[in-house]
């Protein structure tokens, strides 16, 4: 293919019309969508369409995504508009959704690669939805990065592996979500995933009941089995070195890598464990442990980047499976060709402010057979027989250790309401509780134990979050809080509401746990939540 000069158009309403023109006249443009790059033509054009393919390198057996603006461009590529795609597209257009169904004649064989059908999303990036309008044909766009390597999410990214091959790039700035979108094919009894993206399994569950994942999202494919989506059988998104994923608890993962290492590896890790890998030179992070949304959106632009690196091999962190998290797991783990080694057992983390029932979640995990390690009462313990959080303790908190060892209660008294002697008090006392909890999830692990509740106040604030596999917190209205906490702790209303109101809001939790339990219910329902939410993360 002969060099092009490609165009850097900006995101105003000039480059947006002059990508319209471009795509109009058969042209291949790179535009932004909320999950990565598309390298965008008319679908309806098969030399344009053909020019995609050819600058790609793309397999002519994988067939593309068609992208609208507008559901009245549906008739003109479905034969038929069934009442659950419009059930999703009402949900999650414009948006990261993909469906699959039986192609009109119209569409030519090439975008759908000889399928009897074809994909179709609405995108939700206002520039993408701008273009399309303005091309006034649907645009058929893969992701638009060189085939095998990471999806672009960055207009760099695009140039990197298309410069001089394609007529522009749409400079849109990073992506939001960073992962490409899911593909659930509407054909068969049930939908059926055939690509995990930022609309979940739950979120399809929601709108259209069961609904079912294929087997090439979670395992490699055997010789001879051929995968609905023709795109999920080609090695992709690998960095030149190979990638072996380490899939448990961080803090289980990165000690476990951190044993590993060897001169010339790469390490991607999470930020918050970067500390374990302070000494050695390839390191690349992609978000913090708990933010699935950050690791999706950082996840590609750190593969690519490794191929800057002189690593022999890379050592992954993997990440949680839940919610979006399925998506970003399954490029990881496609990045790695399914190299993956599972370390740990599973441990749920489970917080919430005062009051909410956090306890009822553990004793109910306990009749389920789960372990339970009780934060508070490790504390109690360490402060009774380690000599050496006394030590520490007494050298800041003097007044507070008496010859009998420390008064937890006047300890509590003294940091409540001054943040600064409270953050000495944890930045001393953390780090033993760390300590001890890791030993106990370990001996239990020997012990044959299947899982782990693991009840920590301060889940997230004491680093504790890290050892876990999932965390969840139960929250609740807060006067039934103040309710339960009267009766408990035998202190008055006014002093209940002092207590929550030092605690984070209901927002801290949100954006930070796997899931949230809300205890507002019958006790009989929430235990039925908490039933459900045990059996799902205790596996
Ligand atoms: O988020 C996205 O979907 C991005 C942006 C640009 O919209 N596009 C994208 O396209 O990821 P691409 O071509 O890189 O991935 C399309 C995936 C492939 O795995 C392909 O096999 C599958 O969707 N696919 C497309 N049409 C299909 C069909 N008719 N039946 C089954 N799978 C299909
Ligand atoms: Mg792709």
């Amino acid at each position: 293919m002969s060099a092009v000069n490609t165009l850097r158009l900006q995101p105003d309403a000039q480059g947006a019309a002059r990508a319209g023109e471009i795509l109009h006249a058969g042209g291949v443009v790179a535009i932004p969508t909320e999950t990565v790059y598309g390298l965008a033509a008319s679908a309806l054009d098969e030399n344009a369409v053909a020019r995609v393919f050819a600058a790609k390198g793309r397999p002519s057996d994988n067939p593309l995504i068609v992208h609208i603006s507008d559901l009245s461009q549906l008739s003109q590529l479905w034969e038929s508009v069934p009442e659950r795609a419009l059930t999703l597209a009402r949900a999650f257009w414009p948006g990261p959704l993909t469906m699959v169904l039986p192609k009109t004649p119209a569409v030519p064989a090439c975008v759908s690669a000889g399928l009897s059908t074809v994909g179709v999303r609405m995108p939700a990036h206002p520039l993408a939805l701008d273009v399309i309008r303005r091309a006034g044909v649907p645009l058929a766009a893969p992701s638009a990065n060189a085939s095998g390597r990471p999806s672009p999410t960055t207009a760099a990214d695009v140039l990197q592996d298309m410069d001089g091959r394609i007529d522009a790039v749409l400079d849109g700035g990073p992506c939001a979500v960073g992962v490409e979108s899911t593909v659930v094919d509407l054909t068969g009894e049930h939908p059926r995933i055939l690509r995990p993206g930022a609309v979940t399994l739950e979120m399809i569950e929601e709108a259209l009941g069961v609904t079912e994942v294929d087997e090439a999202v979670i395992r490699p494919l055997g010789s001879g089995e051929r995968p609905r989506a023709p795109g999920m059988k080609y090695r992709h998104y690998a960095p030149k070195a190979p990638v072996t994923v380490f899939d448990g608890a961080p803090s289980r993962t990165a000690a476990h890598i951190a044993g590993l290492l060897q001169p010339g590896d790469g390490v991607l890790c999470f930020d918050d464990c970067k500390e374990w890998f302070s000494d050695i030179p390839n390191v690349l992070c992609y978000g913090p442990s708990w933010n699935i949304g950050e690791q999706g959106r950082r996840l590609f632009s750190a593969l690519r980047a490794f191929d800057e690196l002189p690593c022999t091999r890379i050592l992954a962190q993997g990440c949680r499976p839940w919610g979006e998290g399925a998506a970003v797991r399954n490029r990881l783990h496609k990045s790695a060709g399914f190299n993956v080694v599972p370390l740990g057992l599973p441990v749920l983390g489970v917080t919430g402010r005062s009051g909410c029932g956090k306890s009822l979640l553990t004793r109910l995990a306990v009749e389920m057979g789960f372990d339970a390690i009780d934060a508070d009462a490790v504390y109690a313990e360490l402060l009774q027989n380690s000599a050496d959080m006394r030590g520490a303790l007494a050298a800041r908190f003097p007044d507070e250790a008496g010859p009998d060892g420390i008064d937890r209660r006047a300890l509590a008294r003294r940091v409540f309401g001054d943040e600064a002697a409270r953050q000495d008090l944890n930045a001393i006392t953390h780090p033993f509780v760390l300590r001890e909890i890791d030993a106990r999830i370990a001996q239990a692990g020997t012990k044959g134990a299947r899982a782990i509740v693991l009840d920590v106040p301060l889940l997230f604030e004491s680093g504790l979050d890290r050892a876990c596999t999932a965390t969840c917190a139960v929250l609740s209205p807060e006067e039934l809080s103040v309710g339960r906490i009267v009766e408990r702790d035998g202190i008055s209303p006014e002093q209940a509401r002092a207590r929550l109101r030092a605690q984070p809001g209901d927002d801290y939790y949100f954006s930070r746990c796997d899931v949230v339990l809300i205890n507002d219910a019958p006790r009989e329902d929430f235990l039925k939540k908490a039933r459900f939410c045990l059996q799902k993360y205790g596996r």
